[in-house]
């Protein structure tokens, strides 16, 4: 089969990539930025991603896949398009389905046989149905198109591994043809598939992310608790732990989560329920929890300085977690602003997502490649990621290098004790 993925970002690009390397099928990957496919074209991953640049070099070598910007060549003749544009928030906190709508259009205007079109995008329910009704509406050829559902679940940073070792294909067709289609797309995947319909297939997506998103928040909450309490959060997460009806994933609290998917999909979800008329109380929770999780430590750290105005203030991580380039809601971003605000001067470290921050904050702040710079004169220091250089650390510079050592830990990296022994005024999550 032909099969064309439109949208080189995470989704697209690791969905065609990984697709590609199982083989089986030639692979075209599509997407309007031209200077991207010129990357792709010459093996460069325009994203940040373990393993990826040798996957794309290796089948572009083999010409199992294509890049191209050629949208009319590429839907023409192709069996299945995969569509992994993003879905943004809204101001109101609903998905906005533009880049989708267009992506439709254009496979509408342009496919010349039989094709079934399928949404990776994380859309509000009854999306697919929606789409397919438009897709028809604007074809140009009396050809059959029909639109599955096919959720993707890779966390960044381990988009490839998540790919290939994902714990479940969710596939949602509302057809015997749709669902033989992508069978035969993954019949080199040797993981869980699951058949159900458009609908399930795109609530199973949201309902898996905001279930995280809401075991975070939890365990935020408890975290916030625990302090009041004298109880640590590091001992309660492990001691509920070892219930595998729990589990040990996603107990971490924090300064909060951040990225591309769980602030937008708890708020999609939320507004998708409002406009049915039900309120999710418990994702509303979760969001009202984060929010204010996300600026906690900032806002007791004004307890400890009669002013910022001009304050050496150190940010260690900007990232929304380790492993990625990219800052998208990442809790950094609120602190610095807030900092910012009320006049420090802020000076921050990451061993990525240095380029991305200064998109967000231009000269308005200074970015250093070091740990050490980042903290030597410092009058307060935050940590917001959890990059293992900055776990790594040797925690008795902070004395030495800062001007006051007096630091705010928004990811658990370091043991009171240590911090206590090193003479290190150090203040972190629920304990
Ligand atoms: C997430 C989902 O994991 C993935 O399945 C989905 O397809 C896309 O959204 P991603 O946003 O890339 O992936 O990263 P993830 O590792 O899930 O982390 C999200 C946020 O939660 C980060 O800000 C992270 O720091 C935070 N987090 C995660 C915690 O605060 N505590 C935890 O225990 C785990």
């Amino acid at each position: 089969m032909k099969i064309v993925v439109a949208g080189t970002g995470y989704v697209g690009l690791v969905t065609g990539v990984c697709l590609a390397e199982r083989g089986g099928h030639h692979i075209v990957c599509v997407d309007v930025n031209s200077e991207k496919i010129s990357m792709l074209k010459s093996g460069i991953s325009p994203i940040y991603e373990d393993g990826l640049e040798e996957l794309i070099k290796k089948n572009n070598d083999l010409n199992r896949i294509e890049f191209t910007s050629d949208f009319e060549s590429a839907y023409g003749d192709a069996d299945a398009v995969f569509i992994a544009v993003g879905t943004p928030e809204r101001s109101d906190g609903s998905a906005n389905l533009d880049y989708l709508k267009s992506a439709a259009k254009t496979i509408a205007e342009n496919a010349k046989k039989d094709i079934l079109v399928i949404i990776k995008s994380t859309v509000p329910i009854g999306t697919n149905e929606q789409i397919e009704k438009y897709i028809n509406k604007h074809k140009k050829e009396n050809i059959r198109i029909e639109v599955a559902s096919n959720p993707e679940f890779l966390a960044q940073g381990s988009a490839v591994r998540d790919t290939f070792e994902a714990t479940r294909i969710v596939i949602g067709v509302e057809s015997e043809w749709a669902k033989e289609i992508l069978l035969d797309i993954y019949k080199n995947f040797d993981n869980h598939k699951l058949v159900t319909n458009r609908n399930s297939a795109e609530m199973i997506k949201y309902a898996s992310n905001d279930f995280l998103a809401l075991k975070i928040s939890y365990m935020n909450d408890i975290a916030n608790l625990c302090e009041i309490v004298g109880a640590d959060i590091e001992d309660v997460a492990l001691g509920m732990s070892f219930d595998n009806r729990i589990g040990s994933n996603f107990l971490n609290a924090g300064v909060g989560y951040g990225g591309s998917c769980f602030p937008k999909d708890t708020k999609a979800l939320h507004w998708l329920s409002n406009s049915n008329g039900y309120e999710l109380k418990t994702i509303k929770a979760a969001i009202e929890v984060n929010e204010i999780q996300k600026l906690k430590l900032a806002k007791k750290s004004s307890d400890f300085v009669e002013s910022f105005n001009n304050l050496k203030v150190a940010i260690l991580g900007l990232t929304y977690k380790p492993g990625t380039d990219d800052l998208r809601e990442a809790p950094s971003i609120v602190n610095i602003r807030y900092l910012l605000e009320r006049g420090a001067k802020v000076v921050a470290f990451d061993p990525v997502g240095i380029d991305n921050a200064k998109k967000i904050f231009g000269d308005t702040i200074a970015y250093v490649n070091d740990i050490d710079s980042a903290i030597l004169d410092a009058e307060m220091c935050f940590i917001m990621t959890e990059w293992e250089v900055i776990k790594n650390y040797d925690v008795s510079n902070y004395k030495k290098l800062m001007k006051r050592p007096l630091v705010f830990d928004g990811r658990n990296c370091y043991k009171i004790s240590e911090m206590k022994d090193n003479g290190i005024e150090y203040y972190s999550i629920g304990r």
